[in-house]
């Protein structure tokens, strides 16, 4: 007898979720993650770093309720609601490009690449509200410097894992899908750039874009990229979701700029989640210190 498997069949597709569920949970812990594949999940061994900020983080349930991931719906209570059911383990991130050895990697080869620390930051919405978010994870250079690029490697693009059966609201989200990202190899290899992989001591929430996020704390929020599935190491500057939606309104550098106003409204102040009056924002959201000299002779009006 010739048993078919159908093309595109997951496992969950004929198990009961129950059974899938458990041995998702033994696989992962067969690959060293114990059970981290899952949101909300103790992360252990994470030290604090010097370049977290001290002001008063956002309540957990706040930056777990109030997101923006277009692929799970447009409203900012949607994620939380539907992304609960979203599949992040297994997960593997392709790297590929302009680099010495393309491959792919699992979740569990990504965590081991660098020891996690727990980076409290500013986190500024292009829509001009913030917060502040002890998120966790290393820094993005960790993974470069491993992947030995190659010399035309001048920037690095990102694709979010896109399944439309999986994210059905994509369609109302007035994106294009996979939602992409990119930055220049300067920017990528910069301290500050986390590979975040949860927040508050734990797994990063599915809203949050587990299991693999980028975090640019000196550029508006959409430079965050959420559930990493490529990695492409490029000559040219890559392209950018937001930007391929309304040019006019939204640039490649996105750094936070009190002075460069969005087309339809101020940025020179912002909402901290939680407060009641309106803070003023700060140049590159406060990391001006430690990332201006990227820019230094650029016009950012024109660069925004
Ligand atoms: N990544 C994907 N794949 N899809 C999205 O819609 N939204 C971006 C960014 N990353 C988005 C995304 C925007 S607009 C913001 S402000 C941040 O995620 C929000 O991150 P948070 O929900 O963790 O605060």
């Amino acid at each position: 007898m010739i048993i078919r498997v159908e093309k595109g069949l997951r496992y969950s597709d004929v198990t009961p979720r129950a059974d899938y569920v458990n041995r998702r949970r033994f696989l992962a812990g067969a690959i060293g993650l114990g059970s981290a594949a899952w949101a909300g999940t103790k992360l252990p061994g994470i030290t604090k770093s010097r370049l977290s900020t001290d002001e008063k983080m956002t309540p957990y349930q706040d930056v777990t309720t109030y997101n923006n991931y277009y692929e799970f719906g447009t409203a900012k209570d949607a994620p939380a609601v539907n992304a609960t059911a979203f599949r992040t383990s297994p997960w593997t991130v392709r790297i590929e490009g302009e680099v010495a050895k393309p491959q792919v990697l699992d979740l569990d080869a990504v965590m081991k690449m660098a020891p996690l620390e727990e980076r409290i930051y500013r986190h500024r919405c292009v829509e001009a509200w913030s917060m502040v978010v002890p998120w966790i994870g290393f820094p993005l250079a960790a993974l470069i410097q491993k992947m030995a690029p190659t010399s035309k490697a001048k920037y690095v693009a990102f694709e979010t894992f896109f399944d439309s059966k999986q994210m059905p609201r994509a369609q109302y989200g007035g994106l294009p899908f996979p939602y992409v990202e990119g930055l220049r190899m300067d920017e990528a290899m910069h301290p500050l750039t986390l590979l975040c992989v949860g927040l508050y001591g734990e797994t990063l929430p599915n809203q949050n874009g587990a299991p693999l996020r980028l975090v640019v704390p000196w550029k508006y929020g959409f430079k965050g990229i959420k559930s990493i599935a490529r990695i492409r190491f490029t000559e040219k500057m890559p392209p950018s979701t937001w930007n391929l939606a309304n040019a006019g309104e939204y640039g490649f550098y996105s750094n936070v700029n009190p002075s460069v106003d969005h087309p339809r409204w101020t940025q020179a102040k912002e909402r901290r989640i939680g407060e009641f009056f309106k803070r003023d924002t700060v140049m590159f959201n406060g990391y001006g210190d430690q990332v201006a000299g990227l820019y230094s002779g650029m016009d950012l009006r024109k660069n925004y």
